[in-house]
């Protein structure tokens, strides 16, 4: 394995501090003197159009961000996690979801095992059971089709899946639903099967370990509520027969723990297995992507594991200066650690798009929210910057102003298709030419601002100038694609998963283990007694938890 460099005490380190102290952000000057700005700082990678050129960068302070990467041996510590090796010291797991998009015939051998085979083995298996469901050859119970598939998973096996479900909306089979439960607030269980024939859903339970609490909780609670509602219905009776059977037309399973699958009494028949050295949040295409087969088909769903692949290739081939997301990445890093943004905006101009910032946040998050290093020490430098957004153009009258024109400097990814899934008009206005025309203009005000004599020109009283300027200099990325296919959906997400590897590697951090969200499950199985009534438990809460847990007794109401 590559050995841990401290980013701190490389060269480029010490040239970049000096470039940041430097630093006078003029992007209105630097696009004035550089005609050849936008060309120069603009890359493809494979669908991709990426515009960095209103970074708050130069070519000097590029070429050294690219030098980070090359002195913190990213190319290495790449090249480790593609082969297998065990980059996930914590867990002693190789991290390969780029395996799990590697088209079928290659080979790649970890442990005495061909991984591709094994990957393709199982999507064989997934796509002919997709292709039972969307048919309607698999039938439920009373011997009616599938409409309704209902995935339940959390965190990593949901928010991916539910994020490309409405991705891509236009690609669903028509006649076809998928709903998500996550949540074990029991409203979520609750609203996601409220007005569902339980004749005609399907459940899909999705956990990596099959031990997180609520997912077997809400796997219960669905099983409780099919198996009630077809008793009532006069479908099945009260034997356990009939209860087997119905749970095998209508639950099927994905996970890494195929013997947990089958002692909840899901036939391991009907479960889509994979592997330890799949993260969580990097699952989505893997079997957690199971409803996504379903719904989409298995052709697009391979289609969106070509897009990923086709990103894998471009990061692992292309020289890091023309890397788009090794130059993301190391953006990335320059903002945190240099100009010491905390937070990083991403804003897809895609309505479908819209739960991809919540997807981003545990991929980002998850991964490089850390306060170690790989061997231990602590950490050297600020590490995890906080990702969050919004479509356009509600951000823009929401959260917006203060991007524009608050104190803290946040870096902005803006994402737009040239191709709208609907191309409508409102009169003579083709709507898509509208809202990409807001697109263009964000980053250009956020770029360029407006000056106090520009704002005086138009006639402002001088008392009110001030409030009415725009500074500019503030960062953006631009990306865009042809459209929203499924392709696009998996190249931004592998784009966004090496962006994450790229700042976790100069961190020197792990990336792939979560030991942080470990406590509070712990904790809230010990407080689990208290909040029942024990009072022996409650006592031996500390004096905050004992009053909240207080007021929860006083004012519960059963009904
Ligand atoms: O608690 C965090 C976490 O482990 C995530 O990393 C993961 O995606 C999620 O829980 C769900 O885990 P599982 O798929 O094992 O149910």
């Amino acid at each position: 394995m590559s050995e841990l460099v401290d980013p701190t005490t490389t060269p480029a380190w010490e040239q970049l501090t000096e470039l940041a102290a430097a630093l006078e952000p003029d992007l209105r000057g630097w696009f004035a003197e550089d005609a050849d700005r936008a060309d120069r700082f603009s890359f493809t990678a494979a669908d991709l159009f990426v515009d960095l050129s209103k970074n708050l960068v130069d070519d000097e302070i590029l070429a050294a961000l690219v030098a980070l990467g090359e002195q913190v041996g990213l190319e290495a510590r790449r090249d480790a996690m593609y082969a297998g090796e065990r980059i996930n010291v914590t867990e002693n797991r190789s991290v390969l979801h780029t395996a799990l998009r590697r088209p079928k015939g290659d080979s790649l051998v970890v442990d005495g095992v061909d991984v591709v085979a094994q990957v393709h083995e199982v999507l064989e298996k997934i796509y002919a059971f997709a292709h039972r469901v969307r048919s309607g050859e698999w039938k439920g119970v009373t011997g009616q089709p599938i409409r309704t598939v209902v995935n339940i998973g959390i965190g990593g096996s949901d928010l991916g899946p539910v994020m490309v479900y409405e991705a891509l909306k236009p690609y669903v089979q028509p006649g076809l639903e998928c709903r998500f439960v996550s949540n074990i607030d029991p409203t979520d269980v609750f609203e996601k099967t409220r007005g569902l024939d339980p004749a005609t859903t399907l459940f899909i339970v999705a956990s990596k370990t099959f031990t997180t609490l609520e997912t077997l909780t809400n796997a219960r609670m669905a099983r409780d509520w099919m198996l009630a509602a077809l008793r009532e219905a006069g479908a099945i009776d009260d034997s356990d027969a009939q209860a087997t059977d119905a749970i095998a037309h209508h639950f099927v399973a994905v996970s890494t723990a195929l013997d947990k699958v089958a002692a909840f009494g899901i036939d391991p028949e009907n479960a889509f297995g994979f592997w330890d050295w799949v993260g969580g949040r990097y699952s989505v295409d893997s079997a957690v992507g199971t409803s996504l087969a379903v719904a989409l088909g298995p052709d697009n769903f391979a289609d969106f594991l070509a897009g990923f692949h086709a990103i894998d290739t471009h990061f692992a081939e292309a020289p890091l200066e023309r890397n788009v997301p090794a130059l993301m990445g190391l953006l990335n890093v320059w903002y945190v650690n240099f100009l010491k943004a905390s937070s990083h905006a991403v804003l897809p101009y895609a309505q479908y798009l819209h739960r991809f910032a919540a997807y981003l946040q545990q991929l980002t998050m998850e991964s490089n929210g850390k306060g170690v290093r790989l061997d231990g020490s602590e950490v050297v430098t600020e590490t995890g910057e906080i990702f969050w957004g919004e479509p356009g153009t509600n951000g823009q009258h929401a959260f917006y102003q203060l991007i524009h024109q608050g104190t803290q400097l946040i870096p902005a990814d803006f994402i737009a298709v040239a191709t709208p899934a609907h191309p409508i008009t409102d009169g003579d206005a083709d709507v898509h030419e509208l809202f990409l025309s807001n697109f263009f203009a964000q980053t250009k005000a956020l770029a360029f601002g407006k000056t106090a004599d520009e704002v005086r020109a138009e006639g402002t009283r001088e008392e009110i100038v001030p409030a009415r300027v725009f500074t500019g200099n503030r960062p953006t990325t631009s990306i865009m694609a042809p459209a929203l296919t499924p392709s696009v959906v998996g190249q931004l997400i592998a784009l966004y998963e090496h962006i994450t590897f790229t700042e976790g590697t100069v961190w020197g951090i792990n990336s792939f283990d979560q030991w942080g969200v470990e406590l509070g499950k712990q904790l809230a199985l010990q407080i689990a007694p208290a909040v029942a009534g024990d009072a022996e438990a409650l006592a031996a809460q500390d004096a905050s938890t004992r009053a909240l847990v207080g007021y929860y007794l006083a004012h519960r109401d059963r009904g």
